[in-house]
């Protein structure tokens, strides 16, 4: 199969390129568990900046940072007060451009998250809108509503919001605001030209201080149609399968009028500033986030939902490069990221009855929850090596999770008092959270926090977080670490036009080639498998008596 004919530059000049997003290796910081610099417990701007080494000898191409505004962390910084600075805690702007400068000075990219979605309800706007009376400007910027039933009492609709509860939050006089994240989190109104300006202000704040993309929030929810009687529901749901652009706020059709904007301001800089839309829609419909005039890429969640499975995996190779080659975007990749439980974890728990239905609500972290005594840690982390070995070898970028170049298994033991995570708090503690994927990274075994920071870290680590820190990892040639650096080398090395065909094999095995005669073969079965001819350039575990065993993958060059 061919997705572009177009052989990938990798000798063009990085500065300049257009396409070095198209098969990037890109790494998530997630900022405040990170790297704490200044021991208060939260990672910090200046903690990234002193482990760009660490962040250039693994390889990749980007960082992707999670929010690092200011907030208050109703959710993990998904809540921001201000668009345009730094949450004091992390850092100042200068600490931030000192962070770009360095990555910049070590040939890595800069993705910056932006949460257009909502605000946190500090927000100044947000602040005036509750100052100022029903039917204001203020107001208008978000979605304001009366209520229902005597005297307004009842919420505008039944509308649930991601977290759990009413998506409604009543406000001293009496109205109601839409949240369809955490109620600290007041949705934007996007019909008004003055949000669609602030936005575009933000952009190009960020652009013109040399960040070169962008990760667009919860990019389907935008648009809205909240044309009164409101819809229920019941009603929503039973309006189809989400296809028609005409859900009350997923995955409207004049959301990409927004993203239309935004390409022509991305287009300004050279090279143009790139986009990808963190869309939780129907297959379908993701191109449209990934169009060349619209963001750009799109996040496909599809290998991330999908069990260590032969069949399943490749279906979803198969079908995304078939999209891809459909939209000009490349494909991107995902196993882990800060909302699900992590590869090896989820990996390691009894396969769920089918891949992990995930509708447009954008609840990602509720993925194999299998009970975790069930959990088997080596065979997880296992096939996490093998699924990552082979994620790396597919045409199009990918997006590595901060710890899992260490093989980090999910926390699961955090007391529910060190939990931060709303989806825990309204949910009565039925769904654990996303707090398991955050916890800070143990750098040294023999440091307090593990070498985090020399303060109490804001998520308690557990001890099985020394014998993974980085230190000792570096000092073992077979360590998870040392697995991510040479694929991540080799990757860059082998790199060519974004092209895969598959190669005939058992029906547990994956087996597909790239150009220069690159070969990955994963082995999804219970029983060692021959290997063809070739040199072996990188396993994911041992081959045993030159056999392919089982839950591996091996590159052939
Ligand atoms: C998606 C983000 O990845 C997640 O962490 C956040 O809670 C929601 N959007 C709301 O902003």
């Amino acid at each position: 199969m061919t997705s572009n004919p177009q052989p990938f530059p990798s000798n063009a000049d990085p500065l300049t390129d257009p396409d070095w997003w198209r098969q990037a290796a890109v790494y998530q910081v997630y900022p405040r568990s990170f790297s704490d610099s200044n021991g208060d417990g939260l990672g910090d701007l200046q903690g990234v900046t002193a482990k760009v080494p660490y962040l250039s000898a693994l390889g990749v191409d980007a960082v992707w940072l999670s929010p690092f505004y200011p907030s208050a962390l109703a959710d993990g910084g998904y809540d921001v007060d201000d668009y345009r600075d730094v949450d004091p805690r992390l850092g100042t702007l200068a600490h931030f451009d000192d962070m770009a400068a360095a990555l910049h000075g070590a040939g890595i990219k800069l993705i910056v998250d932006i949460v257009p979605n909502h605000s946190s309800n500090r927000h100044a706007w947000f602040r005036e809108a509750l100052d100022s009376p029903r039917g204001s400007a203020a107001r208008e910027r978000y979605i304001f509503r009366d209520g229902t039933g005597p005297d307004g009492a009842q919420p505008p609709s039944d509308w649930q919001s991601v977290f759990g509860g009413s998506a409604w939050e009543q406000v001293p006089d009496g109205q109601w605001y839409l949240h369809l994240f955490a109620p600290e989190q007041p949705d934007f109104n996007w019909d008004n030209r003055a949000v669609k300006d602030e936005f575009l202000a933000t952009l190009r704040f960020w652009s013109d201080r040399g960040v070169d993309g962008f990760r667009i929030d919860v990019a389907h929810a935008l648009a809205k149609d909240l044309s009164e009687p409101l819809p229920s529901s019941a009603l929503l749901a039973a309006e189809g399968d989400g296809t028609d652009g005409a859900h009350a706020f997923w995955d409207r059709n004049e959301v990409h009028d927004i993203y239309t904007e935004w390409r022509a301001l991305f287009n300004e800089y050279t090279p143009p500033r790139t986009a990808v839309a963190e869309a939780w829609v129907h297959a379908s419909r993701r191109g449209r986030y990934a169009s060349p005039e619209g963001l750009g890429q799109a996040f496909n969640f599809d290998l991330l939902q999908a069990d260590f499975d032969a069949a399943r995996f490749r279906t979803v190779i198969t079908d995304n490069l078939v999209q891809a080659a459909e939209t000009g975007a490349s494909s991107t990749w995902v196993l882990s990221n800060h909302d699900v439980v992590r590869h090896a974890t989820r990996y390691g728990l009894p396969a769920t009855p089918a891949d992990s239905a995930k509708g447009q609500d954008g609840k990602a972290w509720v993925l194999a929850g299998g009970p975790e005594e069930q959990l088997d840690r080596a065979a997880g982390l296992r096939r996490a090596r093998a699924a990552t070995l082979l994620m790396l070898a597919l045409p199009g970028s990918a997006y590595l999770y901060q710890g899992e170049e260490l093989g980090l298994h999910e926390v699961a033991a955090i007391p529910d008092a060190d939990r931060q995570d709303p989806a825990f708090f309204r949910n009565a503690g039925v769904e654990k959270g996303r707090d398991g994927c955050r916890v800070p990274l143990p750098w040294t075994p023999e440091e307090p926090s593990f070498g985090f920071g020399t303060g109490a870290p804001h998520l308690p680590q557990p001890e099985w977080f020394g014998p993974a820190a980085v230190s000792l990892q570096d000092a073992d040639t077979d360590s998870t670490l040392n697995f991510y650096r040479r694929a991540l080398e080799l990757r860059g090395k082998r790199q060519g036009a974004e092209e895969l065909a598959w190669v005939p094999s058992a029906a547990s095995v994956l087996h597909f080639t790239r150009p220069g005669g690159w070969q990955s073969i994963t082995n999804f079965g219970t029983a060692a498998v021959a290997l063809p001819a070739g040199t072996v350039l990188h396993t994911s575990a041992p081959l045993e008596g030159g056999l392919l065993p089982p839950d591996t993958t091996v590159w052939l060059g």
